[in-house]
């Protein structure tokens, strides 16, 4: 640098630490070598937040959020505003792109035990951020007030009434009406458009500040930071700047090409992304035919689907997120990643993947009896998952971990 850009950076330190944060979280951190594919994901996550933000507030502009207005407008976006369907498409396909990354990105910590001691608190910021992804996903697919944003949000709002006593005066409470409005629109854009996105960023913040707390895990399961040289700087490390960020550049650089080949070429993938009941206008007095959410909440609508009580099924329902929020407790296993996990614990995760999957999609279909009976299977080994893993990880026979990462 030259004189007079260290003395500037100086005069900058001595009032903003950029320096030191900069040491702190990219030259100076030191992240484990042995990434692989899985660790894209969360730089991937971080992109999609940012898109999701610019592209929603070029949205807004055009954009009314009012129950007159709102499906027009959307049209309008589609058809007249300069770029406008790009923009749209950016943020609606970005929406199923979110869950597609966050699912893997979730899943990588079941490989390797990355929600394990000591970042279970690092695992509970996530579970936060999922759920409070689901209310944005929810309220963003009600705004542009289409058949399925309609009578999905009167299913969903109307779930809350199955609880006893308060249950009525909460749903009322909820739609801000006697049925599905434009107050309940109105509110749902300010959520949706502040509240959440905001929430989101805070515990995004705090994600972060965890995972650097504690160092990452990778996919050795091994902790780098009880293995220092003679400066204190893990062995099995290797500075995030410039080492991984050129690596995520490249994950950047590949799901952009993805991204924009679903985007030009299939951006509401058949109806997966966009059911194509919501390109009608919303109407109070004509029920669809099968009224069902979008993909990336399908396995839990399955869930609910299986019970035939109304309350019972919304418990089990809500059970089935919030186990998740346990998995650290859950898994008692002696060791962390799956590459020296036993067999039967490779096939217990195998089919934990095959019935979340396989109620994800009888939860997008028309229920028939069959069906429903199958949606009951697929519960209960869902449910199955976590039990026989509380009780059978402490007793895994497990393979030796070696003391450095390997390649
Ligand atoms: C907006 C959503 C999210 C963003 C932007 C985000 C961001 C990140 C980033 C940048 C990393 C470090 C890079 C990597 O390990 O891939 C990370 C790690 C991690 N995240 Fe997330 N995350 C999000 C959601 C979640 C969710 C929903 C969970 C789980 C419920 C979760 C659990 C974890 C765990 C356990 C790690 C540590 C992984 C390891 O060290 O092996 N994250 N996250």
């Amino acid at each position: 640098m030259s004189k007079r850009a260290t003395a500037f950076m100086n005069w900058i330190d001595e009032r903003l630490p950029v320096t030191q944060f900069y040491n702190d979280h990219l030259a100076k951190y030191y992240a484990p070598k042995n990434f692989n594919f899985w660790y894209y994901m969360g730089s991937l996550a971080l992109l999609i937040l940012v898109m999701q933000i610019v592209t929603g507030i070029f949205l807004t502009m055009n954009y009314k959020p009012s129950a007159q207005e709102a499906f027009a407008s959307v049209e309008y976006i589609m058809r007249d505003v300069e770029w406008g369907w790009l923009i749209r498409y950016m943020h609606s396909t970005g929406a199923s792109f979110f869950f597609i990354v966050v699912y893997l990105h979730m899943f990588r910590a079941l490989l390797y035990g990355s929600h394990r001691q000591p970042r279970e608190l690092l695992w509970i910021l996530g579970m936060l951020i999922y759920v409070a992804l689901m209310a944005e996903a929810f309220m963003g697919y009600v705004l542009p007030w289409g058949q399925m944003s309609y009578w999905g949000a009167q299913v969903i709002i109307n779930l809350f009434g199955a609880i006893p006593a308060i249950g009525e005066p909460l749903t009322e409470w909820i739609r801000g009406d006697y049925f599905i409005s434009d107050a309940t629109l109105n509110r749902f854009f300010a959520l949706h458009v502040i509240a959440i996105p905001l929430a989101l960023l805070v515990l995004v913040v705090l994600h972060l500040a965890a995972l650097h707390q504690t160092g990452s895990n990778n996919p050795d399961g091994i902790e780098i930071k009880k293995n220092k040289d003679e400066n204190g700087i893990p062995k099995d490390g290797i500075p995030f700047h410039p080492y991984y960020t050129v690596k995520d550049i490249f994950g950047v650089a590949m799901f952009l090409l993805v991204f924009a080949f679903v985007i030009f070429f299939w951006p509401e993938a058949g109806g997966l992304f966009l059911e194509h009941d919501n390109f009608v206008p919303a109407d109070p007095l004509v029920t669809p035919t099968h009224i069902k959410p979008v993909w990336y909440f399908t396995p839990f609508y399955a869930i609910l689907k299986a019970v035939p009580d109304k309350l019972m099924g919304v418990l089990l329902m809500g059970a089935s997120v919030m186990i998740l929020f346990f998995m650290p407790w859950v898994d008692r296993s002696p060791v962390k990643s799956i590459r020296y996990r036993s067999w039967q614990f490779k096939l217990l995760l195998g089919v934990f993947v095959v019935a979340f999957i396989r109620l994800g999609i009888l939860g997008m279909s028309e229920g028939t009896p069959a069906q429903t009976i199958e949606m009951r299977i697929w519960t209960f080994v869902y449910f199955g998952y976590f039990v026989v893993l509380y009780f059978f990880s402490p007793k895994e026979r497990t393979k030796p971990v070696p003391e450095r990462v390997t390649h």
